[in-house]
């Protein structure tokens, strides 16, 4: 406790605060109830797993590791099905795969899963039918169905919120613990798509030498392979909903401090890092490993700030800081910070998001996003962080085990005119199957280039 007293913080004290970015409930009574509920509801991940990662970043952080932050921009309730999450959990392990072959250094995989139910807008409202309606601001707070009923803040979309994450994570740590009899068939790594790229021949070899691998720890012991890859699996969120995130912070036996014990690993969006304000206040408070997401308009001198006030203490593996500049702006933004955190000595994994930066409306409204724009960012935080003798450690994408078109590019080669054919995301366009499991490539390329 004297720490926190210390500290003058509690899980609450960020209401307190200006709030950015959470809307009004309108009925208090109903707010205050989700919320005493949801503080009585067991937690969804653990102290020690969280301490866990932590100590997996700090290796991150030291050079010795890569994390893999990715999945959904958007997590919708209606989604919470079987073949969704196999599908994002199939994606997420063969994009590691990927990268543990290539570079060779172990690859920490963090889904932006189980929780990621609230996004940021730039609108409040928008006029619909010349009513003035709440924009849909994720299924944690209202519902995409565009009437003024739907789109009101719910607060028992929290109690929603937690026994969807729960489904979610419950299926997640069963197939991380051993249903992954998928990957020892290389049929299910569908090549035929890279035949256009001109790294297919690399990439064939590169799928025949994974599969001998799995087959070989098959062979020797076959109840090895699933326990050599338990658990290996984290779940993060945007800590945008702070009444969802508060209401699951708590103190555990015989440790200091107050944990999120809805997530493993939580971050804070871009909009909502003002030193002053309500979601600062709150994430100061916890444990747990903290994103940072970094992108234009920013100063290095708040930059420097957040850090100082969410690690105070400088330990390892407590920061991540995800840089989305776009890559038009990150040849003039990323050197100087890279040198004002060097010169703070302040020890951070460093992660490239490629995505945020780079969304555009096609010619038919479609919000997508073009691979070699994803590729040019990845290429140049490659080329910026190696020049400034710093370690890029991570790589932070929106993509899907699904057959989207979403993004345009690729070795298939996707265009504009094909984004109708199955464009799902309730928020921003992600990388498809295919698309992701050749970013993995082209990223460790990258990676080795600067590393190895
Ligand atoms: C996101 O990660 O989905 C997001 C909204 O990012 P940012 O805060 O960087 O805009
Ligand atoms: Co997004």
């Amino acid at each position: 406790m004297e720490d926190t007293l210390q500290k003058n913080w509690t899980p609450t004290s960020w209401l307190e605060k200006p709030i950015k970015q959470l809307p009004e409930y309108p009925d208090q009574a109903l707010l205050d109830e989700s919320f005493e509920t949801l503080k009585t509801l067991p937690p969804l991940v653990t102290s020690w797993e969280i301490e866990a990662l932590k100590n997996k970043l700090a290796q991150v952080s030291a050079g010795k590791a890569f994390l893999l932050q990715g999945g959904d921009c958007a997590e919708s309730f209606h989604l919470t099905k079987s073949s969704k999450i196999v599908n994002m959990v199939k994606v997420l392990l063969q994009t590691s795969f990927i990268l543990i072959h290539e570079m060779g250094v172990p690859v920490v995989r963090v889904g932006r899963i189980a929780g990621q139910y609230a996004k940021p807008r730039s609108q409040d409202f928008e006029e619909v039918n010349g009513q003035k309606i709440h924009n849909y601001r994720g299924d944690l707070i209202n519902g995409f169905e565009a009437t003024k009923e739907a789109r009101t803040p719910d607060p028992r979309r929290l109690i929603e919120g937690y026994h969807k994450a729960g489904l979610t994570l419950n299926f997640l740590r069963a197939l991380a613990d051993e249903g992954f009899a998928d990957l020892h068939h290389p049929e299910q790594w569908e090549m035929d798509f890279m035949k256009n790229n001109q790294y297919y021949k690399e990439y064939e070899a590169m799928v025949e030498s994974i599969t001998k691998a799995v087959r070989f720890v098959d062979a020797i012991s076959p109840d090895k392979f699933a326990t050599l890859q338990k658990v290996d699996f984290y779940t993060s969120h945007e800590a945008l909903n702070l009444y969802y995130d508060s209401a699951q912070t708590r103190k555990v036996p015989r440790k200091p401090g107050f944990y999120n014990l809805s997530a493993h690993m939580v971050w804070l969006g871009n909009r909502t890092r003002d030193l002053d304000d309500a979601h600062v206040e709150y994430l100061r408070g916890i444990e747990n490993p903290i994103g940072i997401k970094v992108g234009p308009p920013f100063t290095i001198d708040d930059t420097l700030k957040l850090i100082e006030t969410l690690n105070p203490t400088h330990e390892a593996g407590k920061i991540v800081l995800i840089t989305r500049f776009g890559k038009e702006k990150i040849e003039n933004g990323l050197p100087s910070l890279i040198k004002a955190v060097r010169r703070e000595g302040f020890p951070v994994v460093w992660s490239a998001d490629p995505m945020h930066g780079n969304t555009f409306s096609a010619a038919n409204n479609y919000k997508t996003r073009n691979f070699d724009h994803i590729l040019d960012e990845i290429k140049s935080a490659f080329a910026i962080h190696r020049s400034e003798g710093s370690y890029l450690g991570s790589v932070h994408l929106e993509l899907t085990g699904d057959n989207v078109t979403e993004c345009v590019g690729g070795a298939k080669g996707l265009n504009e005119s094909e984004l109708d054919i199955n464009y799902e995301t309730f928020c921003d366009p992600r990388l498809n199957y295919q698309q992701s499991l050749e970013m993995a490539f082209l990223v460790s390329k990258e990676w080795k280039q600067s590393y190895s």
